[in-house]
């Protein structure tokens, strides 16, 4: 089936592409490139030796979404394509709801007016805020302590609504815990601008020298060595976790799943498997807590494997590895001029 995919040439979205295109779909990219490089797209086409359709619009543009949607004959959509940076979120609060409120709202009308109704929605773990128990479960309670996590659970509630208002739409909300790690050809990855605010792209460029050190925010939680712990997740588990989710659909109108490993590690846990995929040593130092941040949290996975029967397989090595071959072929990204190195 032809599927578009907002935000296709984005970190998930972009391995996303590569496992829907290797199962028989075709992709129809739609992305603004307001956090991307269009070389991706070429990367997509040399892994995958075919080329996806490129869109360049904005989610906020339903007109151009309906048109591509009816131009491509697409039969569902993926939706990656938002914004994503806690602290950017707490300093530009409105641009965050435009994008990811707005913008979804726009897509799901365009969807309507062309009768296209399977979406698979990109969630996130934020939703849940500090965790009152562990693992954590869907049906935990929904807490997001930023204005990011605010926008993902407003739009989780949107749909969930136009779900329970018609049988037209078919929608599953994803919520991803915390992905890393890249395909394993080392041509696509993640490639953030600036200064990278999540934990394993910064040791990736401590790795290859872009930086001096990893700064680990805390080492005074109540966790075994005193940093925090996150479930991290191959983000090629997670594009597989899509393509289950999609197939899922024709048995099911709506489901909320999330997508992690349900095992915590903890930041030095990732800074040592790092340092053994990459054969050095990794310099780190501690220093304060970050605001916002949890000691730890992990996801309950029993759903998904139910209902989609998908598990991650990918170990902590691999994500590492997998990062390590990406970042040392490809040291300034995708070849965007790198911001000046700083601590
Ligand atoms: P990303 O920034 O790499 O990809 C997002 C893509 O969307 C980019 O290519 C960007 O150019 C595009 N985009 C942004 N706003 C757009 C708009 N208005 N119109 C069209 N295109 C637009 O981010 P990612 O890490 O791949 O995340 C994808 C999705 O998953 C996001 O919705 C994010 O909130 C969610 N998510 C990410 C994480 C994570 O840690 N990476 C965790 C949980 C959820
Ligand atoms: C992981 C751990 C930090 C950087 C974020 C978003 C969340 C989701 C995933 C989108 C924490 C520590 C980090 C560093 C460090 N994104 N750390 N030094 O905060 O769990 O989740 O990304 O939905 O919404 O909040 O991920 O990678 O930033 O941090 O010590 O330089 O690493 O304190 O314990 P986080 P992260």
């Amino acid at each position: 089936m032809t599927i578009m995919v907002t935000g296709g040439a984005g970190y998930i979205g972009s391995h996303t592409c590569v496992e829907l295109i290797e199962a028989g779909h075709q992709v129809v990219i739609f992305d603004n490139f307001c956090n991307s490089n269009i070389e991706v797209v070429r990367r997509i086409e040399r892994i995958t030796s075919a080329a996806p359709v490129v869109v360049r619009g904005d989610v906020r543009d339903r007109d151009l979404i309906s048109a591509t949607l009816a131009k491509h004959r697409c039969e569902a959509v993926i939706h990656f394509a938002g914004l994503k940076s806690v602290a950017e979120s707490v300093s530009h609060p409105l641009l965050y709801y435009e994008n990811n409120v707005l913008g979804s709202m726009s897509l799901v009308q365009a969807m309507q007016d062309v009768g296209v109704g399977k979406l698979v929605f990109s969630s996130s773990a934020t939703v849940y805020g500090d965790p009152v128990f562990l693992p954590l479960t869907e049906d935990h309670p929904k807490s997001p302590y930023s204005p990011y996590g605010r926008t993902k659970l407003v739009v989780e509630e949107m749909l969930t609504e136009v779900a329970q208002s018609t049988n037209r739409f078919k929608i599953a909300i994803l919520r991803y815990f915390n992905p890393v790690g890249c395909h394993v050809s080392g041509l696509i990855g993640e490639d953030p601008l600036g200064v990278p605010s999540n934990l394993m792209p910064f040791i990736a460029q401590v790795a290859v020298g872009r930086r001096p050190h990893v700064n680990i925010f805390g080492n005074d939680y109540n966790t075994p060595d005193g940093t925090g712990i996150r479930d991290y997740v191959h983000v090629m588990d997670l594009a597989s976790g899509h393509l289950r989710a999609l197939e899922h659909l024709s048995r099911q109108d709506f489901i909320q799943v999330n997508l992690g490993t349900g095992r915590g590690s903890s930041v030095l846990d990732l800074v040592q498997a790092f340092s053994k995929a990459c054969g050095k040593d990794i310099p780190f130092v501690f220093s304060a807590r970050r605001d916002g941040d949890v000691a730890s949290y992990y996801a309950a996975t029993d759903l998904a494997h139910k209902l989609l029967g998908w598990r991650a397989t990918r170990k902590l090595h691999d994500m590492c590895a997998d990062t390590w071959r990406w970042q040392s072929r490809n040291p300034n990204g995708y070849g965007i001029v790198p911001d000046q190195v700083s601590a």
